[in-house]
């Protein structure tokens, strides 16, 4: 299961969510994890306390097996360990063979985040400036607009969902904006990026699906925008010049890919976790609506505390670090989100704090591979929550056992009601 309940009113998940087999308990943490398990969806942080403790980089076999640091300075150091630790397949769980495409025809289906050094490095420098400050200044006065009328949908009704009505809405449109996409295909975006990071996690045949219509889908726009080039992401991608030529078709379809995958359920988990701390933590809401000056601060701690991403590496080969062997193929957990809640690292690292000062917080990874998009996640998070603030200041959850969480590569709520005054 990707969710923490049996019952619940998402009809997708709740039908995947039948057709995974039931798994054993877990018998110990440190030695079987269970990244789906419904306790450790609900509280990740007690197991990697645990971990911490006991065996900081600890193993299962389940999934075909990985290993989960724990610990902030394993986590910078592996996140160096380039190219022995290979990004070429960063989801938790790999496809089966039979269904994995790309290296063999030299089509890789997601750079810069599936790309080693040297094709990480112009992939990713070919990205980067479409992601400044001044690179997404049309967004931030889009998603204003954007966060005022989708509240404007539901204030009068005194509840919504905050996953579903609001947070996920917002990350979907902003980067079809940005993409220069058809922006009613909203529900089409989140279903392909759900199929892919997180219904098809445990199900490779629907992930290989979703796949492939992404890849069709930005396939048939990058031919269309090498015909009638506009003023948008796709187009500046393909235009974007590479050793005496432009990009190759096979290369902008799997960065606009990465750009539809990364920009949407990360963002959504990120503003709804936020939102289900403000719900469920009246002191630190009214704090926040008592001292706006607080909202630099309070952004970075709720990425801290509920980062959602953890990505993965397999061994390029046989890697002894930290007392444990990874043999040549094993699968590592980035575990971007553990690392910032290690006591070592962060005081009082089990607080929501929202004055933290000192916060060098990993939510968006670290080194060569951090994320691309994080002023354009930041600026999304602040106006979505900011907005909200503004117009709900006072709300609580409806119903706090319907919350549901999906986790495994990105961990966020998904069913999130509300009520309001
Ligand atoms: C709160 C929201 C987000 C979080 C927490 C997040 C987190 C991350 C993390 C942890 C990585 C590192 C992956 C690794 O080490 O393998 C990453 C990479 C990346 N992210 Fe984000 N991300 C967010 C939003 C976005 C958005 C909105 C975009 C753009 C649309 C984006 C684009 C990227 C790209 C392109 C990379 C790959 C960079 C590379 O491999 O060089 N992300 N992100």
């Amino acid at each position: 299961m990707t969710e923490t309940t049996e019952t619940h009113s998402d009809p997708v998940a709740a039908a995947v969510a039948a057709s995974i087999p039931e798994r054993c308990p877990v018998s110990d943490v440190t030695t079987d994890y269970d990244m789906f398990d419904a306790d450790y969806l609900r509280d990740p942080f007690t197991a990697w306390a645990e971990m911490r403790d006991r065996c900081p980089i600890a193993h299962t076999d389940r999934y075909g097996g990985s290993w989960l640091p724990t610990k902030y300075d394993d986590l910078q150091a592996m996140a160096k360990m380039v190219p022995e630790l290979s990004s070429k397949s960063p989801i938790v769980i790999d496809l089966p063979e039979a269904l994995v495409k790309g290296d063999s025809t030299g089509y890789n289906a997601a750079a810069p985040i599936t790309a080693d050094p040297p094709e990480q490095n112009w992939t990713r420098r070919a990205l980067l400036p479409h992601f400044t400050p001044k690179g997404i200044a049309a967004e931030t006065e889009y998603t204003k607009r954007l966060c005022h009328e989708l509240i404007d949908g539901f204030i009068e009704n005194g509840s919504c969902d905050a996953a579903v009505d609001y947070a996920q809405q917002i990350p979907p449109r902003v980067i079809a904006k940005k993409l220069g996409v058809d922006a009613s295909m909203v529900d089409d975006f989140i279903e392909w990026v759900r199929g892919v990071l997180e219904l098809g996690l445990q199900q490779p045949e629907l992930r290989a699906k979703y796949r492939d219509i992404i890849r069709d889908f930005f396939a048939a726009e990058v031919a269309d925008r090498r015909a009638n080039p506009k003023d948008d992401l796709i187009t500046a991608l393909c235009e974007t010049e590479h050793e005496g030529g432009f990009l190759p078709d096979e290369v902008v379809i799997g960065m606009c890919n990465l750009q539809l995958v990364a920009g949407i359920d990360t963002t959504w988990s990120s503003i709804g976790s936020a939102l289900w701390h403000l719900a469920s933590h009246d002191d630190d809401r009214r704090r926040l609506v008592d001292e706006p000056d607080l909202w630099n601060t309070a952004v970075e701690e709720l990425l801290r505390f509920y980062a959602p991403v953890t990505m993965a590496r397999n061994a390029a080969e046989d890697v002894q670090y930290g007392g444990v062997e990874f043999k040549k193929g094993d699968k590592i957990l980035m575990n971007f989100p553990g690392a910032n809640h290690d006591p070592d690292h962060f005081e009082d690292a089990h607080e929501v704090q929202l004055d933290r000062q000192r916060n060098r917080h990993v939510a968006f990874g670290i080194g060569i591979h951090r994320c691309a998009g994080s002023n354009l996640a930041r600026m999304e998070m602040e106006v979505a929550l900011k907005t909200w603030m503004e117009r709900i200041p006072e709300f609580t959850l409806s119903d706090p056992d319907a919350v549901t969480w999906a986790g495994g590569q990105v961990r966020g709520p998904r069913i999130l009601p509300v009520t309001f005054s």
